[in-house]
């Protein structure tokens, strides 16, 4: 059966992915983003795979617009990227994080109860996770933050939890995202961070493609058994495909799910440059910089609980990972050209 979401943060790196997903399940996807930090042009890139598919709805979640684009846009549920993003930004403005992830997300909750739509997936993150918890982390792990974006994720899934227990109403799936990398395998859509990427794998693809000269590897000498940090990283598509498993759990009338998406397997930042180099044939110059502060040793999910309530899992490997990335990469060497 068709169903219609509306997917806010929609034109960014996740949410045009699951815009895709959406569409290949042959669902409806109204997109609703607010452009700071994503390219209108990624809408030309979904309408070549999914001319009628989608409409976009350029809007901010704290607008007070929010009401109207209910109405005008009646949806069964909601897949909730909006937000920003980054650990170390959010410890600079605080405040700028906690309007955008929290007063943002409570604007929305509002304005789905006044339209009656009361189902919603949250993306969250392994980061929500006490640093000193060991790996692989399952959803039982002791919670705990240090910065302000780790906290307005916590404080997101503390509301929505709340409110389904005093709302029965409402449907809630809370998903833990380890370390998102790849892209769609036809090339067109991608991440496409602003100025210099703050993270792995986009630092390598344009290092790999020669826009900086080397790359930073932040630390190698963690007690792990090659020194640099252990990550999980999960396709972008098989993470877009734990949300569609997530939304038909919902649909059978689940009422509240808090689960990891990730793969299971740590790869250390060595191991991922080697992967990366194989598959593409690529050089990548390394230098080996301090610690990044902030950073832990280890992080890789238990994914077991999302396989045994979805049936979902990942399955795209590190190479497939590092393939589509680098394809992503090499057909769009400046991202979506402003
Ligand atoms: P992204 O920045 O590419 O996408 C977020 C989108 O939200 C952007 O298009 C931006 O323009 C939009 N946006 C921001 N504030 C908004 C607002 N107030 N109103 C409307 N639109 C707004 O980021 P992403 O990597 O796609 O991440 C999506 C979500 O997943 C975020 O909530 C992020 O915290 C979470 N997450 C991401 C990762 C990761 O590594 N990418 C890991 C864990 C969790
Ligand atoms: N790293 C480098 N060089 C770089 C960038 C990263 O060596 O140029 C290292 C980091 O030190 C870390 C690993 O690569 O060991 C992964 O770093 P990322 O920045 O790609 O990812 P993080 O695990 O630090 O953080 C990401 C998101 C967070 C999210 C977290 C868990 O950025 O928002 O995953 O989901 F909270």
């Amino acid at each position: 059966m068709t169903s219609r979401f509306l997917i806010t943060g929609g034109s960014g790196y996740i949410g045009s992915h699951m815009a895709l997903a959406l569409m290949d399940a042959g669902h409806h996807a109204v997109l609703l983003d607010n452009l700071s930090n994503s390219s209108i042009r990624v809408l030309d890139r979904l309408r070549q795979l999914h001319p009628n598919g989608f409409e976009f709805v350029q809007a901010d979640i704290r607008d007070d617009r929010l009401e109207e684009v209910f109405r005008r846009h009646p949806v069964d549920g909601v897949i909730h990227f909006a937000g920003l993003k980054s650990v170390g930004e959010s410890r600079i403005q605080p405040l700028r994080y906690f309007d955008h992830n929290i007063a943002g997300t409570l604007r929305l909750l509002r304005a789905m109860d006044g339209a009656g739509v009361r189902r919603i997936v949250f993306s969250s993150s392994a980061t929500v996770y006490e640093a000193t918890q060991p790996s692989p982390l399952a959803e039982t792990a002791a919670l705990g933050t240090s910065t302000p974006y780790g906290h307005s994720k916590l404080a997101c899934e503390d509301m929505l939890r709340s409110l389904q227990a005093a709302d029965p109403r409402w449907q809630v799936a809370i998903l833990r995202y380890f370390n998102p990398v790849g892209a769609h395998p036809s090339g067109l859509i991608g991440e496409a961070p602003q100025g210099l990427p703050s993270n792995l794998m986009p630092m390598l693809t344009q290092v790999a493609s020669g826009r900086y000269p080397h790359l930073s590897v932040f630390g190698n000498d963690y007690p792990t058994p090659d020194g640099t940090g252990i990550r999980d990283y999960i396709h972008v598509m098989d993470l877009a495909e734990g949300h569609l498993a997530a939304l038909a759990h919902l649909a059978e009338h689940a009422r509240h799910l808090t689960l990891n998406l990730g793969t299971g397997h740590g790869t250390s930042v060595r191991e991922l440059i080697d992967t990366f180099a194989r598959v593409t044939g690529r050089d990548i110059p390394v230098r080996i910089a301090d610690r990044r502060p902030g950073d832990i040793a280890v992080s890789f999910a238990d994914p077991s609980l999302a396989w045994k309530q979805l049936r979902w899992k990942a399955t795209r490997n590190l190479e497939t990972m590092c393939a589509d990335a680098w394809r992503w990469q090499s057909l769009n060497p400046e991202g979506y050209g402003g």
